[in-house]
């Protein structure tokens, strides 16, 4: 299973110390995939027993780009994953960007942790698959180091999650697509983490606010 953390702009250079020094120490024996995407600032050397991920980057090696990111910083800390496509990135720029971002991290070698999700008036509208299959339009869905993430934007950060029955139907749609592995986030939790993981097609969860302490962290990955 593949437990991804999106600590989002949460933590600090030392508490994230402290967060992958507790994380390491638990995932001695794991056979699950980890990866964690601290706030770039906080990136560590060190090796980790789990992945270290970039929660955004921009399409460049390096250049006059005030403010960005480029994958000469990402090498330094041998970074080799990125999220792309989050919704919270999305609400920041257009789409023309987050293709950008894919064809530079593929033609990079990245695994890529692609993040698609229908709102609530899409929802409702009962038009969420057609909006999700134009979201991955965009992107190469035979990618090798692809993952996608199925993440609903009424659920991100509200405490409640989908319903079984949605992700279930949205991953079988997915994976008609695509033979990525496909995680679901979204207010996973301890309450609702097992069911989750037990929908077919689900290859593991992306997960925020239940990820922030490190404690819950190791103990939705142990179950
Ligand atoms: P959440 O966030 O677990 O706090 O809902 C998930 C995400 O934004 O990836």
């Amino acid at each position: 299973m593949i437990f991804a953390a999106n600590l989002k702009c949460n933590h600090t250079r030392s508490s994230f110390k402290l967060y992958a020094n507790t994380l390491n120490k638990a995932l001695e024996s794991t056979n699950d995939e980890i990866i964690v995407f601290p706030p770039s600032i906080a990136f560590l050397e060190d090796k980790c027993n789990f992945i270290q991920g970039a929660q955004n980057f921009y399409p460049c090696v390096n250049g006059a780009f005030t403010g960005e990111i480029g994958k000469m910083h990402l090498d330094e800390f041998s970074i080799k994953c990125v999220l792309i496509g989050h919704s919270e990135r999305r609400a920041l720029g257009d789409e023309n960007l987050i293709k950008a971002k894919f064809d530079f991290a593929k033609e990079h070698g990245f695994k890529i942790i692609f993040c698609i999700g229908e709102d609530l008036e899409i929802k409702n509208q009962n038009k969420t698959l057609e909006f999700l299959e134009k979201q991955l339009k965009i992107i190469d869905l035979n990618y090798e180091n692809l993952i996608i993430a199925y993440e609903p934007i009424y659920s991100i950060g509200t405490g409640v999650s989908a319903t079984k029955e949605d992700i279930n139907k949205v991953l079988e749609f997915i994976s008609s697509l695509s033979k990525a592995p496909l995680l679901y986030g979204g207010s996973v939790n301890e309450n609702n983490i097992k069911e989750i993981l037990a929908i077919n097609h689900c290859s593991g969860v992306l997960i925020g606010s239940a990820a922030l302490k490190v404690e819950n962290f190791i103990k939705l990955i142990k179950g």
